[in-house]
């Protein structure tokens, strides 16, 4: 996983817990990296996962909830970071449809080593996508946070709702319908 996704995640740590708090998971996890991340190196995922799980053990707080405001907070930095990649957009159900064969594509392009998922597309209409999720990572409510601010980002709303299809989540369909 990039550096980026990792500074940025202890970076909304510290805004919403504190520092304490970003000191007290990196202490509890066991990392490789001494928890000392920068945005262009690369790291373990199971890091990643290690800060998720003694954040929501610490807080009380579901790793998918914490997934999702943090997939919010990093859409922040995909907006500032990636203005062209998204100008290719008018419409949040195409840009949704391309992450598969044009986002990601660019972004593994920009990040040879990114770790990224798979989306298929099952169906699509103008108003309504239906999509399934694949990845070791089981990060699918990172997935719905991105989805959620893609929206917000064409100013229109949808309702997104989630099928496991595995029980361990790595396997997801998304079903989205716009408002
Ligand atoms: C992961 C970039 C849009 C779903 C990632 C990562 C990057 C990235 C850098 C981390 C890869 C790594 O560190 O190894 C981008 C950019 C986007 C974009 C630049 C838009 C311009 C989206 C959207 C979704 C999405 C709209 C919505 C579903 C995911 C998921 C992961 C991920 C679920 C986590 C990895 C996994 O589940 O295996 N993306 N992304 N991305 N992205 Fe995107």
């Amino acid at each position: 996983m990039k550096g980026i996704v990792f500074t940025e995640f202890l970076d909304l740590v510290e805004e919403k817990f504190g520092l304490e708090m970003v000191d007290k998971i990196i202490y509890q996890s066991e990392l490789a990296s001494e928890g000392i991340y920068t945005s262009v190196g690369t790291y373990s995922f199971s890091e990643m996962l290690q800060l998720v799980t003694n954040l929501s053990d610490n807080t009380g707080i579901s790793t998918d909830d914490l997934l999702l405001v943090y997939a919010e907070h990093f859409f922040g930095m995909i907006e500032k970071s990636y203005p062209g990649l998204l100008a290719t957009y008018k419409d949040p159900i195409e840009m949704l449809a391309s992450i598969e064969n044009h986002i990601h594509v660019e972004v593994q392009k920009i990040y040879p080593e990114a770790e990224l998922p798979t989306f298929i597309v099952e169906e699509k209409t103008e108003n309504s996508l239906t999509m399934v999720y694949k990845s070791s990572r089981a990060m699918h409510h990172f997935g719905l946070g991105l989805m959620n601010k893609t929206f917000e980002h064409f100013n229109t709303e949808a309702s997104i709702v989630l099928e496991k299809i595995k029980e361990d989540g790595t396997e997801v369909r998304f079903i989205v319908n716009k408002k």
